[in-house]
């Protein structure tokens, strides 16, 4: 029975250190964000990937292909996504500047916002930036789209709206 628990101890120790490992390595560990928990099922199993509206600007718009869906990392606190550029796209919520009470997120060149971070409910944004959780409305690029509630106000958004989580799926 001791022996078993040593070795228990000693097999928890070793995997800790191999994830400890990976963290640090050069490599990150990317994957897709993925919306889950909506009220509306049309809203949910969707990946956030990059609609062009610009140079160096895209609208964070959801599919439910995954050929389409963009390739992200934690770096620190930015959440970059993987277009084969030599530069990052960074995960961009726009600041609340017109008291809207929900706001668009973009994916643009450089490193994007910080504050990001992941925990067992998904991806999370800074709190004190505004961020009261994730939205999706079917919107003007005739998809859903993502937003983030602005949390100092009270949203009453439209039906076609539902709040969801935004969950990483790690890629292959
Ligand atoms: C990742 O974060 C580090 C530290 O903030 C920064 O120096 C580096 O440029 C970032 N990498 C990319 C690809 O933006
Ligand atoms: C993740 O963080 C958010 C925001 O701080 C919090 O509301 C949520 O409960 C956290 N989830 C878990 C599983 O800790």
């Amino acid at each position: 029975m001791k022996f078993f628990s040593t070795l228990s101890l000693l097999i928890g120790a070793a995997s800790a250190a191999a994830i400890a490992g990976r963290q640090d390595s050069k490599t990150p560990d990317t994957f897709h964000l993925k919306t889950s928990d909506s009220e509306n099922s049309a809203h949910n199993d969707l990946y956030v990937y990059g609609y062009h509206t610009g140079a160096g600007l895209n609208d964070a718009v959801l599919t439910s292909d995954i050929e389409t869906a963009s390739k992200a990392y934690l770096n620190g606190t930015t959440v970059l996504f993987d277009y084969n550029t030599n530069f990052p796209w960074g995960l961009a919520p726009v600041g609340v500047t017109n008291y809207a009470a929900w706001q668009f997120v973009q994916i643009n060149v450089g490193p994007g916002q910080e504050g990001f971070s992941i925990n067992g409910t998904g991806l999370q944004w800074s709190e004190q930036k505004g961020f009261g959780g994730w939205l999706v409305c079917d919107w003007w690029h005739n998809e859903p789209q993502l937003f983030y509630i602005y949390r100092y106000y009270d949203a009453k958004y439209p039906a076609s709206c539902s709040e969801v989580k935004l969950v990483t799926e790690p890629t292959a």
